[in-house]
């Protein structure tokens, strides 16, 4: 008789912003007449560059010639996103990372649920906390993190970092050595961020305890902050103990198209085992290479033209997090992030809970946000709000929000 994964059945619930979809859809369907404003779950909502309209168009035509039709891809990605990869977002800021380090994939996502594959679920993961709910959640799947308890939502095996408005949202070392370390900044879902230096620590921490960092960089384009680092391998040593995950979603807004990619450097070794030869076996294995079209689409972005259309998109949904932050806290209300990120953090009023705060929004004012408890117990008396909504929802939420 077959046997399940029984890991699966550790999981509480669904995951996080299904659970939230769910608790709208029903709340649409009872009051069909509220107009519904979704700040929740960090979706963009601005149409794509025109220059990956453009090199959209273009890889469609290329498939309709037989001289020019591409099949399956290089299993790793294509040289020319490759690249363009390393040169635009390593070499030029100074990171020594070469094309062939680069795995290119169908989103952060899929690569931060996956990256667990290549450890052995006798190691232990530490993560900030509040944390992006894939990090736990897919290692939850591979076995690693013990068992869970409802009353304090933490997993036994699992060493956490708080962030909370106490500690400056900087996580301490912790007292417990873990071996994989989760690390996501500019932060899903604080919206803060570290300075070189504190990531630097971070870096050299791993290094002494052999530790790997998994740093998920997936923000890093909004960061405006002039000593806030974009990449990992900004720090001296990274390159030993460091695997970095980047997305087009937030930086190009690929949500729908899926493109990103992860760097596994060469020097990165747990005794003789290489963790690029790894990767790159997985990849081959279990995936036949991310569309040649949005892999076109990806390496636009690159161009002259295709950084000013980049920076303008982030620009706006800046400008939303800038009224997000500001209007609130004129209202009275704390607020964390969106300086270097698209969300803004705050606290919840009244020392109500998370999702009790969530329930009020929507009942109330009709706004989705997203609850802090959800991100992990550190999270609770918190809330998230997104500033990838279009300005006009993200005042009329704000309006909403104020009259309260
Ligand atoms: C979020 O809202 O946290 C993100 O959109 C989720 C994701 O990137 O998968």
């Amino acid at each position: 008789m077959y046997q399940v994964n029984t890991n699966y059945l550790k999981l509480p619930g669904s995951y996080l912003f299904s659970t939230i979809a769910k608790k709208v859809a029903a709340f649409q369907q009872a009051n069909p007449d509220k107009q519904i404003i979704r700040l929740g779950i960090g979706d963009v909502t601005q149409p794509l560059p025109k220059v990956v309209i453009d090199a959209l168009h273009k890889a469609v035509d290329e498939q309709a010639s037989a001289e020019t039709f591409r099949g399956y891809a290089p299993d790793l990605g294509y040289d020319f996103l490759r690249n363009a990869i390393a040169e635009h977002d390593y070499r030029s800021r100074g990171c020594d990372i070469s094309p062939d380090e680069i795995f290119v994939s169908d989103g952060a996502k899929s690569d931060s649920g996956n990256i667990q594959e290549l450890f052995s679920k006798d190691n232990r993961i530490a993560v900030t906390d509040p944390v992006y709910p894939v990090y736990v959640d897919s290692n939850v799947m591979g076995g690693r993190c013990g068992n869970y308890d409802p009353h304090t939502g933490m997993w036994d095996q699992v060493v956490y970092l708080p962030c909370t408005a106490e500690n400056d949202f900087v996580p301490d070392f912790p007292d417990q050595d873990p071996d994989i370390i989760y690390l996501c900044l500019p932060n899903n879902p604080t919206g803060t961020t570290l300075k070189k230096d504190q990531l630097q620590k971070w870096v050299d921490y791993a290094n002494n305890k052999n530790a790997i960092i998994i740093f998920d960089a997936a923000y890093e384009h909004y960061i405006s902050t002039p000593d806030v680092p974009h990449s990992i391998y900004e720090c001296d040593g990274a390159r030993d103990c460091c695997i970095e995950i980047r997305s087009f979603s937030k930086t190009a807004g690929f949500t729908g198209l899926r493109l990103g990619f992860t760097v596994v450097p060469k020097s990165l070794k747990c005794g003789d085992a290489s963790l690029h030869d790894m990767w790159a076996r997985r990849h081959g294995t279990k995936f036949n290479g991310a569309p040649y079209i949005v892999q076109r689409a990806g390496e636009a972005i690159y161009s002259e033209e295709g950084q000013k259309e980049v920076a303008d998109l982030v620009s706006y949904y800046m400008e939303n997090a800038r009224m997000i932050r500001e209007g609130l806290t004129a209202a009275g209300f704390t607020c964390y992030g969106g300086v270097d990120a698209p969300y803004i953090w705050m606290k919840t009023p009244d020392g109500m809970t998370s999702w009790d705060f969530f329930d009020y929004l929507l009942e109330k004012a009709n706004v989705v946000g997203t609850p802090g408890s959800g991100f992990g117990p550190s999270g609770e008396g918190y809330f998230r709000l997104t500033a990838f909504g279009t300005h006009e929802n993200t005042k009329a939420a704000l309006e909403r929000i104020k009259r309260l």
